[in-house]
């Protein structure tokens, strides 16, 4: 399983759900690859927020050896979900997607709700990593069972 987590910047959000999902699969001895990347390529090869590390060390999570990557079209054929944090960040991938195949591995990380953008809020960090952290359990627990 090779899962693909999606934001615009590629500094808050998604580092937060690569990190903390990456922790979780290691903790249950999944053979699964996370990774992230932004629709916007602003912060290429920089490391994740200040604030983002920092909410997640507060919670046991080191984020800070990641670096900002972009979308690319090809990550529709390396990776086997692709999870995006808000409804603009879904329309921005499917964009780039020139099949059903692609189209169908694109999905709201949080189902029927967004990630909020925490950027321009101090305050949405640790929210934001609450609903993340409790996301990635309920990702785990669903796709672990589709695949016994
Ligand atoms: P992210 O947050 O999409 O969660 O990484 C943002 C980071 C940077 C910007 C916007 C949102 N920006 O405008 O640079």
């Amino acid at each position: 399983m090779k899962i693909l987590m999606v934001c615009l910047g590629n500094i808050c959000r998604s580092p937060l759900a690569h990190g903390i999902l990456k922790q979780k699969v290691k903790d249950k001895q999944l053979n699964w690859i996370v990774e992230s990347a932004g629709t916007g390529d602003w912060h290429i090869g920089e490391a994740p927020d200040r604030r983002a590390i920092a909410i997640a060390k507060k919670y046991g999570v080191d984020i800070s050896g990641q670096r900002a990557r972009h979308f690319q079209p090809a990550f529709f054929e390396e990776y086997d979900l692709i999870f995006v944090m808000d409804r603009q960040n879904f329309a921005d991938v499917c964009a780039q997607a020139d099949n059903k195949e692609s189209l169908e591995k694109v999905q709201l990380f949080l189902a029927d709700d967004i990630v909020p953008d925490p950027y321009f809020d101090d305050n949405l960090f640790d929210p934001v990593f609450q609903m993340i952290d409790k996301r990635c359990t309920e990702v785990i627990d669903k796709i672990s069972k589709k695949k016994e």
